[in-house]
């Protein structure tokens, strides 16, 4: 099939390459001249594991296209997805600009019948000003009887491990008004053998904020019982373990450790707050996952300070800059919160990332602060260790060793990656969340 995607970044892209994978020829858009000029030359614009590979491949094949120019792009597709970005606003309201932009300009550039697709999470009732958009500009340009449908395809990737997720997806939603959508989409979707969730355009739309937000509230209630359990001497991870293991409940996204972050879950759960209130809804029980959320850093942090007594001029290792392994996006990640602030309180930090570093020098600008070589770079001299990010070589890294070359062995983990018992043996002192 042909398909257009508008918006190449961490869904556009991945999806975009997973579709030409799969034997339909893409065109890749995006409004971001300097993205597409990379890409052209096979450039990524972010960090995924495999995603290079699989874009040299279907670009040499032939089935992978990038523009800047939407004009062509829709011209020639059946389908395109919209896989914009929907930042916050000040208010936590989704920012649907980019959305509205690219639907009068499919509008503007359509001549024959096309689906549009919105792939990018969006607030309830998005679809039918998407319709509304299209409709009003087609009008404008005396093409009102050009046909067209409107769907919502969300999408359920993780960073990380994205292109396994597209590949391997729990199940599909397609949320469509007309047969003729829904057996596009279907045929779209047909390789996957997966469930295929067919509903109406809002149901979609709210089946991708409520799964966000659930998953986001799990993790904060896990954060809350961490509370109790270092209050009373109980363990997170074994409570979490028998918690987890009821099927109804299930073991994933308990992980007690420094809350959310990312361009998914804080955003999400504030737009979908917005868009209750809108509709006079009482989704109070988001506003406390979020509040919990960033009461974490800031409980983190004062683990941290405590443990140091002045922070003034102390060393201070961070393991970790990417809001989750396998990226290099900071998008809400804990770690420059805590940076920020400790850098605020006079400390010299020392990080390391594997991926992330580039990114995060353009974010934090201080003298006393340095990017390292890697984890015994970081841990030579350190007054403290800090775990923020669970990246497979740091629960690898030899602590016998870390111990030896920091100025006092102290460890301050946000993500719970050693056994205490162990630490304790070898005589670190240690920290972690819950335990
Ligand atoms: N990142 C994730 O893990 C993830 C997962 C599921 C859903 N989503 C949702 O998917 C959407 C996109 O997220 P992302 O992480 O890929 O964002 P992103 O910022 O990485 O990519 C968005 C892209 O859209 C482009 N763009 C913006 N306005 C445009 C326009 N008018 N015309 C053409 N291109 C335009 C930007 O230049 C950018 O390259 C968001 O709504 C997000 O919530 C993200």
């Amino acid at each position: 099939m042909k398909i257009t995607i508008i918006g190449t970044g961490y869904v556009g892209l991945v999806t975009g390459t997973c579709f030409a994978e799969l034997g339909n020829k893409v065109t890749c858009v995006d409004n971001n001249k300097k993205k597409i000029a990379d890409l052209k030359k096979l450039i990524m614009p972010i960090y995924e594991p495999g995603l290079e590979d699989l874009v040299r491949r279907n670009v040499k094949e032939g089935r992978l296209l990038f523009t800047s120019s939407i004009k062509q792009a829709v011209k020639e597709s059946e389908i395109i997805f919209i896989c914009v970005s929907t930042p916050p606003k000040d208010d936590g309201e989704a920012d649907l600009t980019s959305v509205e932009n690219v639907a009068r300009s499919i509008a503007l550039n359509m001549s024959s019948y096309c689906l549009i697709v919105d792939k990018s999470t969006v607030p309830v009732e998005t679809g039918e000003w998407v319709k509304h958009t299209i409709k009003v500009n087609l009008k404008d340009r005396g093409k009102k009887n050009l046909k067209f449908d409107v769907a919502s395809s969300p999408e359920f990737l993780r960073e990380g491990q994205a292109i396994y997720d597209f590949m391997h997806p729990d199940r599909i939603v397609i949320g469509v008004e007309t047969k003729r959508a829904e057996e596009l989409l279907s045929k779209l979707y047909k390789p996957f053998k997966v469930p295929i969730v067919v509903t109406d355009i809002k149901s979609a739309e709210l089946i991708k904020h409520a799964s966000n937000s659930f998953l986001a509230m799990k993790i904060s209630f896990i954060n809350v019982v961490s509370r109790l359990c270092e209050k009373v001497g109980a363990d997170i991870t074994k409570v979490a373990r028998g918690v987890g293991l009821d099927k109804r409940i299930g073991k994933s996204f308990l992980d007690a450790g420094i809350g959310y972050g990312g361009s998914c879950f804080p955003k999400d759960v504030d737009a979908f707050i917005k868009i209750a209130e809108k509709h006079g809804c009482d989704l109070s029980i988001l506003t406390e996952t979020r509040r919990i959320n960033s009461d974490q850093v800031r409980l983190f942090i004062k683990k941290i300070e405590d443990s140091l007594w002045i922070v003034k001029d102390k060393v201070i290792g961070v393991l970790g800059l990417s809001f989750k392994p396998g990226t290099d996006d900071l998008r809400n990640a804990a770690s420059l919160k805590i940076i920020e602030r400790l850098l605020s309180e006079g400390a010299c930090i020392k990080t390391f990332d594997p991926q992330a570093m580039p990114k995060a020098g353009e974010i934090i600008k201080s003298s006393r602060l340095k990017f390292s070589k890697g984890v015994y770079d970081v841990a030579k001299g350190c007054d403290c260790l800090v775990i923020v990010t669970e990246w497979d070589e740091f629960k690898a890294m030899d602590l016998e060793r870390i111990k030896k070359i920091m100025k006092q062995p102290l460890i301050i983990d946000g993500r719970n990656i050693f056994d205490p018992e162990y630490m304790k043996k070898i005589g670190i002192k240690y920290l972690s969340i819950g335990r």
